[in-house]
């Protein structure tokens, strides 16, 4: 059974809706301390709401877009704050299914600056020996099974996706010596708000041999890649997708 302690801290990003949520939620469950980062005041407040142990989930509102230089930095002031972080989940992010024809530039520096420059510079910052742990810490970012199987209109996210992925294994392999392991998930279609609200994201749950998938099925996941019992995974691209492709 995976347990923690409140000595561990970790980052999770996105952690006002969904898949960040989740993460940050069962990680705070399972006895860890959780640093969960988004924009919305309202909807951290109410994630909070729901902890097992609210003291030992602490809220930073911020937009990681809005300095992206800035946030090795921004990783060094949490750490003044909290102490060495043991890992980082990154789930913040955006979706954006627009074709080619009418894809325009500043639509994808948008995406891109979440979905991929955010969670390369966070991790600049995590990676200073000064802000984390050292052996046992451990990275997850969520990319997903659209940097592989992209459908019409995914250029952008699909691109940006599998740049992670990418970026993730040499990252993880230039971390290894101080024992960081990076890892990332790729979900497919998961039941949250960025599916439910979007009126773009096309889905169809029949196609799922065991049905929708839903938040837990991710965070778990991710809770495992942060935790111990993952001690010899690194670089890896683990797909979330019901058996789906
Ligand atoms: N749901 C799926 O089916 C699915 C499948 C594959 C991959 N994914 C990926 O999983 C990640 C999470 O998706 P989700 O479904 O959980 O989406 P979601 O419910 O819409 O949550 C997105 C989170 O990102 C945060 N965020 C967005 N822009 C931000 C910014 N500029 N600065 C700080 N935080 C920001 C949002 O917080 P605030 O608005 O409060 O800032 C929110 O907490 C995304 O990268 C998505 O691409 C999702």
């Amino acid at each position: 059974m995976i347990k923690f302690n409140k000595e561990q801290i970790f980052i999770v990003t996105g952690a006002s809706s969904g898949l960040g949520e989740g993460t940050a939620l069962l990680l705070n469950e399972l006895g860890a301390t959780v640093i969960g980062i988004a924009r919305n005041k309202e909807r951290l407040d109410a994630m909070k709401a729901k902890c097992k142990y609210p003291e030992n989930m602490h809220l930073e509102i911020k937009d990681l877009t809005e300095d992206i230089e800035g946030l090795p930095q921004y990783v060094k002031e949490l750490k003044n704050k909290y102490g060495k972080f043991s890992g980082m989940a990154y789930c913040a992010g955006i979706v954006d299914i627009n074709p080619l024809q009418i894809i325009e530039k500043k639509q994808m520096e948008e995406l891109f600056d979440i979905d991929y420059y955010a969670p390369i510079f966070l991790t600049k910052g995590f990676a200073d020996r000064r802000n984390n742990i050292g052996q046992g810490a451990s990275i997850v970012y969520i990319s997903s099974i659209a940097a592989k199987y992209c459908d019409r209109g995914m250029l952008t996210y699909a691109g940006a996706k599998a740049a992670l992925i990418s970026s993730a294994k040499t990252i993880g392999r230039e971390l290894a010596p101080q024992g960081i392991r990076v890892n990332c998930v790729s979900p497919s279609d998961i039941i949250t708000p960025m599916v439910e609200t979007s009126n773009k994201v096309r889905t169809n749950f029949a196609y799922y041999p065991l049905g929708a998938g839903h938040v837990d099925d991710v965070a778990n996941m991710i809770v495992f890649l942060l935790s111990n019992k993952a001690k010899w995974l690194t670089t890896q691209n683990y797909r979330i997708d019901c058996g789906t492709i």
